[in-house]
């Protein structure tokens, strides 16, 4: 089940949110980073992020439990080739085994549908060039736009852009 996020689901999303990234960062971004990331650190950001209207979040639940989560909004580019897109995905996390049974789709269309109500058509998303998952942003049309480096508990890395001129291509 997908639905929108209530400053109620921040505990929840937070504790996806770090549990995703050690599954999914380890052996991409240093290990002394990754055990810096807490809880207790990612909830209060969260709970900052369900105040504001600007930012769109949906949680995705099985057996009553939140095991995913997406949020976007307006595009933080404000330069470069990026910066074409109106709106932006900033992140999209599922816990392990609840990954690659549709669950990913189905929280960017619910995304999508949200920010198409705010007047938002295209869209863009970062991510690190050594993650797997960008397949799935490949899966749903994107079409690579920039490349940047980046640095991550003191290691650089490359982070790469996909862009869609039109979001709804994606539900195709
Ligand atoms: C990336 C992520 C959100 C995708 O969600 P998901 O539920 O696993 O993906 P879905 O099952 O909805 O897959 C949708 C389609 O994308 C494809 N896909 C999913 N992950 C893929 C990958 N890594 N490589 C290639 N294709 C992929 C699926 O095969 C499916 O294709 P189909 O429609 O032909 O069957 C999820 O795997 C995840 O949370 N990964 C770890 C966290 C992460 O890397 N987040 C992104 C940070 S930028």
């Amino acid at each position: 089940m997908i639905r929108k996020a209530t400053w109620a689901d921040a505990p929840a999303i937070a504790s996806v949110h770090v549990e995703s990234w050690k599954t999914t960062y380890g052996g991409i971004v240093p290990d002394a980073y990754l055990e810096t990331l807490t809880v207790e650190e990612k909830q209060t950001l969260w709970e900052k992020v369900l105040r504001q209207s600007d930012h769109s979040v949906f949680v995705a639940e099985e057996n009553g439990h939140v095991v995913g989560f997406v949020s976007g909004g307006r595009n933080r580019a404000s330069d470069g080739s990026a910066a074409q897109y109106d709106g932006e995905l900033y992140a999209i996390y599922l816990l392990k085994e609840a990954q690659g049974k549709g669950l990913g789709r189905q929280l960017v269309q619910a995304l999508v549908g949200d920010l198409t109500q705010k007047g938002i058509h295209s869209l863009a998303v970062w991510v690190l060039t050594d993650n797997p998952s960008r397949g799935f942003y490949e899966r749903l049309g994107g079409e690579k736009v920039a490349e940047e480096r980046v640095e991550i508990g003191g290691k650089a890395l490359w982070e790469r852009c996909y862009g869609w001129q039109d979001m709804q291509t994606m539900n195709e």
